[in-house]
């Protein structure tokens, strides 16, 4: 299977981003990867419904949408709405993960739960089987463009071994500092799914960007 590239929209142009979002269309960006941030789960603020609305409708990717925010099983049903394909919920914000997860399947999203760099692998053991997807956070969550954290290649490697042990079908991603330095080191760690924002967003050539990250597997 080749590596899943997942643009993140935060480094994108707000000014201008029916532009941005053509550019993904066009590209061979797999997903578009969405930050929802409400200034309690991180130390910033994104952007909701409103924005999420014109992004959907313009948008012809499937939407990875990545909520750092409290309380996350309040907007299931708004998400679903949205038309959004994967859901990925912070381990750090639900306190009944598990009826979470099934809450996002039987909306008919895909069910992805996300780790802070300070959050062991080990805490996903009896969840691995239930869901799609994992989230890696190689950076703390809640700002673009900063330096990756150089453990998560080892934390990577943990999960690739759980997944395989417990014959769990979920995919890896990886969110934060991928650039083409760290990206080639992942996937040979085990990554299936990348995220980036600034690597893709301040590139000369965004599309050629996505190809070279694409051509990585
Ligand atoms: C950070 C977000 C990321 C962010 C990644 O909290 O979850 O998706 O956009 O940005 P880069 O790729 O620039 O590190
Ligand atoms: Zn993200």
């Amino acid at each position: 299977m080749s590596t899943i590239v997942a643009p993140s929209l935060l480094s994108a142009d707000f000014g201008d981003l029916r532009k941005d979002l053509e550019m993904i269309n066009r590209s061979q960006a797999d997903w578009l990867h969405l930050d929802i941030m409400d200034g309690v789960f991180v130390p910033n603020i994104s952007f909701g419904f409103p924005v999420l609305k014109y992004v959907a409708k313009y948008c012809e990717k499937p939407l990875d949408v990545h909520l750092m925010i409290v309380q996350p099983e309040k907007f299931i049903e708004r998400f679903q709405e949205l038309g959004v394909s994967m859901l990925n919920v912070h381990y750090e914000a639900c306190t009944h993960l598990n009826r979470t997860i099934f809450e996002i399947k039987n909306h008919g999203m895909k069910a992805a739960v996300t780790l802070n760099p300070s959050t062991p692998v080990c805490m996903l053991s009896d969840v691995i089987r239930d869901v799609d997807m994992v989230l890696l956070m190689t950076v703390n969550p809640g700002f673009g463009g900063q330096k990756f954290i150089e453990h998560s290649i080892d934390k990577v490697r943990e999960l690739r071994r759980l997944i395989d042990e417990t014959g769990s079908k979920a995919l890896i991603e990886v969110d934060g500092g991928v650039n083409f330095e760290t990206a080639p080191r992942l996937v040979r760690a085990g990554v299936d799914v990348l995220v980036s924002g600034n690597t893709v967003f301040s590139a000369s050539d965004p599309e050629a960007a996505i190809k070279t990250l694409k051509e990585l597997s």
